[in-house]
């Protein structure tokens, strides 16, 4: 079979080093060996929100975030959800073939309706995994590179699939969840990183601020330094970043630096991601807003031919 692998962030805010070494490395490596779709999942962003907030600028970050590292329009296929209406389409019959009760169970979405901000729990909440299954199916993706917390919507999307096909006749692949083996980096407070936190480094950074977040960064009060992830876990994370940056291990780096301390830690963490994000950098001022929009526009007409096709079958097969 030929695979395909379909992958999608939601536009709400920079994607920072987490999301590098978590996934966008990933990705880089992936899009020169198959087709490969990236989504930029705009009607997503409004599952826990009340409005999409400043869409059209957070689209654009996000998308050169994208070019910044390497995804290469030329081999991935960048689009939109708001620019497909033939994906969007596929909601209902999908829908059709899940239960209330299922929608219920998707551990993920409890998560995110405990952490909610909203008032009230939307319709999307519960629905939006299967919104999911069509961004992933409608190119017919067989591969779908993603964190662990995205479990549940994979196995939705292979549900719809499989029940799409034994109720209509074989249209649908039964996709696959690629983890790969992420090494879990923590914010710079030792929480989980995250934008919102104000502990994350943003791919987009100048070399001052990312200076500045890890003067900041907590470590403890033992001078020798040491990697040690269960007693020194945020010594143990500023080597891991460093480690991750440099291409070397956390241990080997704890050794170097031992009698020198937090300060010397930092100097070497700070001078190790601004050497990585050098070259990211170069690549994202070389960029504009014209080239995010030719790009989008580009990759959105490729999307909605193959979403037209793939709707044309799914009408065909349930006799519309
Ligand atoms: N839910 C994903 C996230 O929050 C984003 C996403 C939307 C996605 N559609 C997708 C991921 C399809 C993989 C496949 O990160």
């Amino acid at each position: 079979m030929n695979d395909v692998v379909l992958t999608g962030d939601r536009p709400t805010g920079p994607l920072h080093l987490g999301h590098y070494f978590g996934s966008l490395a990933n990705r880089v490596e992936l899009q020169g060996r198959y087709p490969m779709y990236v989504l930029v999942a705009d009607y997503q962003v409004i599952t826990d929100r009340d409005t999409p907030g400043e869409i059209r600028r957070n689209t654009t970050e996000l998308v050169l975030d994208y070019l910044a590292v390497g995804i290469d329009p030329a081999r991935a296929v960048i689009f939109q959800h708001s620019a497909i209406p033939e994906l969007n389409q596929l909601l209902l019959p999908f829908l059709s073939l899940v239960s209330v009760a299922e929608l219920q169970r998707n551990p993920t979405v409890k998560d995110e309706i405990a952490h909610s901000s909203q008032r009230a729990v939307s319709g999307l909440m519960f629905t939006y995994p299967v919104h999911q299954a069509a961004d992933i199916l409608f190119c017919k993706g067989t591969l779908v590179p993603v964190g662990k917390d995205q479990l549940p919507h994979v196995e939705v999307t292979r549900l719809v699939a499989r029940r799409f096909n034994e109720r209509y006749g074989p249209v649908f692949p039964l996709p696959q969840a690629l983890m790969g083996e992420q090494p879990l980096l923590k914010g710079l407070d030792g929480g989980k990183m995250s934008k919102s936190r104000g502990n994350a480094i943003a791919l987009s950074a100048t070399e001052d601020e990312t200076a500045a977040l890890i003067r900041k960064a907590r470590t403890d009060s033992d001078r020798h330094i040491t990697f040690d992830e269960e007693r020194r876990p945020e010594v143990a994370n500023l080597l891991t970043l460093a480690g991750l940056c440099l291409g070397r291990s956390p241990r080997e780096l704890a050794e170097e630096i031992g009698d020198r301390g937090a300060a010397e830690l930092k100097r070497v963490t700070t001078e190790a991601v601004n050497e990585f994000l050098r070259p990211i950098r170069k690549r994202r001022a070389e960029l504009d807003e014209g080239d995010v929009r030719r790009i989008l526009a580009e990759g959105n007409e490729r999307a909605r031919e193959r979403a037209v096709r793939t709707l044309e079958e799914v009408r065909q097969a349930m006799g519309f």
